[in-house]
């Protein structure tokens, strides 16, 4: 998989435009912001809330790690006298790869990824406020002056959580959310997410600290992520730059036995972009291409011989009868996956608590489902894969930290003590 080097050179480029454009005026000057999600128990969904508009105005959103930026609907209840529409031609609009210009303003087409719809919508600025925090817990709200964001419509909230008016963004674009706020608060463009039954985003340097009393940035192994040099797989705008998260994937492990799969589909295998590994926060489940997933789920059942199965239960295929199963701290007791990243030794291990689901009282299945023969990326590691793990996005550096589960810490993403200490 070819790392594409010019990515920092690229960011650097827009930093440089976007802080020219986005001001902050908060006397006291953050070094990291924070955000507290919420599993939505009817979708799965991961929501979270901020502040925008004047007089400020809450707003429930679906976070979306591959977003490409903040979008709301502008079409009910908005109301905001710091409200500024983009130019046409102005600097931030032409920011957008996708945009179309009427009446003197800059409009971009806000996607909806679990429908797979866009509309197009004005760009346009106005302020934000979230909490600050030092990596223990909340302090102090500050406001950034003119974020960036796009208005949808109130059918593009379609098969969004209850309550929920847009999506956070936080794809490595010009005008994701984290890019504009480190460059609104001059901090590292840097942000990471721990998702649970509640979790929380963090913009900006670490410590990330979870009770009782757990330094989460001292476990954080390191592997450089990819971009997509043709197109994002699957992406609703053909040859739209990619801006989603990809690791290098060299090949995936059960109890350290390697599975047999076509490692050209972990590549970036043709013209259309197709193939790799992505991370996603719209899958509830990791999705492997056909053939990853047929060799992947025959391994690991025969790595579990011992255990009867039972029926699949859909989407899973490979089900257990769980009352023949031990249960360790980091879950029920099931052969290890790695995902293998640059080098034999550096490896993502998937424990029980993140391979297994429960679908029934005495029904364990394996968590990953069938993505079919040409779903874009070869593997999307999804929702159920990454609860309970601290992923750190590092844009200047191009690189990901993750930890692995917390429950060998004896901590959970739910754990971050949401009592504000300003
Ligand atoms: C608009 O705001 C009013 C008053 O706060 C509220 O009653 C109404 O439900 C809101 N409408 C929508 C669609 O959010
Ligand atoms: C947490 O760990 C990081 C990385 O080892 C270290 O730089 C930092 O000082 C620690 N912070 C706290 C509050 O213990
Ligand atoms: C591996 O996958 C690529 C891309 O789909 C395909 O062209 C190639 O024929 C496959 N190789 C084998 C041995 O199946
Ligand atoms: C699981 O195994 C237990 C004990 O052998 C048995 O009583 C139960 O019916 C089994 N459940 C299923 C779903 O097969
Ligand atoms: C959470 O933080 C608050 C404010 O600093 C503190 O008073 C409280 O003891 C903390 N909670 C726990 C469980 O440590």
């Amino acid at each position: 998989m070819a790392f594409v080097s010019t990515f920092s050179q690229f960011c650097l480029f827009f930093t440089f435009l976007i802080s020219s454009s986005i001001a902050q005026t908060t006397s006291f000057t953050p070094k990291a912001l924070v955000l507290p999600v919420t599993k939505d128990s009817a979708t799965g969904q991961y929501t979270t809330q901020l502040s925008q508009r004047t007089p400020l105005f809450a707003i429930k959103l679906t976070v979306d790690l591959g977003g490409q930026y903040l979008w709301v609907d502008c079409d009910q209840n908005f109301t905001s006298s710091t409200f500024r529409p983009a130019e046409c031609n102005s600097e931030v609009c032409n920011l957008a790869e996708y945009r179309v210009c009427g009446g003197g303003f800059c409009s971009l087409y806000p996607y909806n990824p679990i429908t797979n719809t866009a509309t197009i919508g004005q760009l346009a600025q106005d302020v934000v406020s979230l909490q600050s925090t030092d990596g223990s817990n909340p302090g102090s709200i500050v406001i950034a002056q003119r974020v960036l964001f796009t208005c949808g419509s109130t059918s593009l909230l379609e098969g969004l959580a209850n309550g929920v008016k847009g999506m956070a963004g936080l794809g490595r674009g010009p005008i994701g959310l984290a890019s504009q706020l480190s460059s609104a608060f001059s901090f590292s463009r840097k942000f990471a997410i721990c998702l649970g039954e509640m979790g929380v985003i963090f913009f900006g340097d670490g410590p990330y600290n979870f009770l009782p009393d757990n330094n989460v940035s001292q476990s954080l192994i390191y592997t450089p992520l990819f971009i997509n040099p043709i197109s994002a797989p699957g992406s609703f705008f053909p040859r739209e730059k990619s801006i989603e998260y990809f690791i290098g994937v060299k090949n995936i492990k059960i109890d350290e036995e390697p599975v047999s799969i076509n490692s050209t589909l972990l590549n970036f295998f043709d013209k259309e972009g197709n193939g790799g590994t992505k991370i996603s926060t719209i899958n509830p489940y990791t999705m492997m291409e056909r053939s990853i997933y047929k060799a992947f789920t025959s391994a690991f059942a025969k790595a579990l011989s011992g255990v009867p199965r039972v029926s699949p239960f859909a989407p899973f295929d490979v089900c257990f009868n769980s009352s023949h199963l031990g249960v360790t701290r980091v879950g029920p007791a099931v052969p290890t996956i790695d995902f293998v990243l640059q080098s034999p030794t550096d490896y993502w291990r998937i424990f029980g608590g993140n391979a297994m689901v429960q679908v029934k009282e005495d029904v364990l299945c394996l968590g990953f489902v069938d993505g079919g023969l040409n779903p874009g990326a070869s593997i999307v590691i999804g929702i159920h894969q990454i609860e309970n793990n601290l992923l750190e996005f590092d844009l200047a550096r191009s690189r990901l930290g993750f930890t692995s589960t917390l429950y060998f810490q004896r901590t959970t993403c739910s754990n971050f003590n949401l009592t504000s200490n300003a």
